[in-house]
């Protein structure tokens, strides 16, 4: 740790322990382990470290957010009291942000609810590609002094690199166009952005657009998986094109229930996550994309 980065500390969960080293790490900052213990009746006790710096990092995906948000709400509160005068919540996955608006009357507004809870517990927020539709800023979102956030896009293209020979990246859906086209310009890349409807939560059609995929090896690009449904419906629709491979590269491995099977039998020859949340299918860190955003906060 070098001498600018004292007053600073990362904090981490059991759940996400191994990435949030590695970001502190990569940005130079000491690491301390939250630990958290479950009471019988489901209750939650966390434990920090005794005295803290000034400055505290708290490092936790909000994949399986329920528990994980009353956690956070203990840690934060608690980081106050043991001396932290700026607390950060850096959330390489932020969940709730899909649920941005009463689709039926008297649904919660969780995308807004959840954002002024974290907005109220922290001075800062650090995430990578939150999922945004109809509001189209992070601030907006979760309203705290401070809102970030980065994407994951530079590191997947990295990733992506020369491992396939000319690939053509494809969207399932017409939000996916900003990655993959993103992706795809990086490296010079075609692209195609296919179209979407969702029936419901597991009933999903994508259509194809119309280009040449035969022989092609075709990586398929989204910010989520979280049913399968929708890379489900895109690997069928490009199966009887005959195409060279497909591959399967998302931000976000939610990959509920039996998602990742469902990907495997459908098709799919390779998965490629981020390890914004951790799951088998991680290939590329995000250590390199947060750190630097931490390095910059608060003036270090
Ligand atoms: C939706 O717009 C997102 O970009 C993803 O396509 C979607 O969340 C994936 O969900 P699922 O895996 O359940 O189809």
């Amino acid at each position: 740790m070098s001498a600018e980065n004292a007053g600073r500390l990362l904090l981490g969960f059991p759940d996400y322990s191994e990435s949030a080293q590695k970001l502190a790490r990569a940005a130079g900052l000491d690491f301390a382990e939250i630990q958290v213990h479950r009471f019988p009746d489901g209750e939650s006790l966390v434990r920090l470290p005794e005295r803290l710096p000034e400055h505290v990092f708290i490092c936790r995906s909000l994949n399986q957010p329920n528990e994980k948000l009353v956690e956070l709400v203990l840690a934060a509160s608690t980081s106050r009291k043991l001396g932290a005068t700026k607390v950060a919540l850096v959330a390489p996955y932020l969940g709730y942000m899909r649920q941005d608006m009463a689709f039926c009357p008297g649904e919660a507004v969780s995308q807004q609810i959840v954002g002024n809870l974290l907005a109220n517990l922290f001075d800062a927020l650090i995430t990578v590609d939150p999922h945004l539709h109809r509001v189209h800023r992070i601030e907006d979102a979760v309203p705290a002094p401070f809102a970030l956030a980065l994407t994951a896009t530079d590191a997947m293209s990295d990733y992506l690199g020369d491992k396939l020979q000319n690939p053509m990246l494809l969207g399932p859906d017409e939000e996916s166009q900003q990655w993959v086209s993103a992706i795809a310009q990086q490296n010079r890349l075609e692209f195609h952005v296919a179209s979407k409807l969702r029936f419901g939560d597991s009933d999903v059609t994508v259509s194809l657009p119309d280009a040449d995929y035969r022989g092609r090896h075709i990586v398929l690009v989204d910010d989520v998986i979280s049913t399968g449904r929708t890379i489900e419906s895109a690997i069928a629709a490009l199966k009887p094109h005959q195409p060279g491979s497909i591959t399967v590269m998302a931000t976000h491995a939610l990959f509920a229930g039996d998602a990742l099977a469902r990907l495997k039998n459908a098709g799919a020859d390779d998965i490629w996550s981020t390890d914004s949340i951790s799951h088998s299918t991680n290939r590329i860190g995000l250590a390199a994309v947060l750190a630097p955003a931490i390095s910059g906060l608060w003036g270090s």
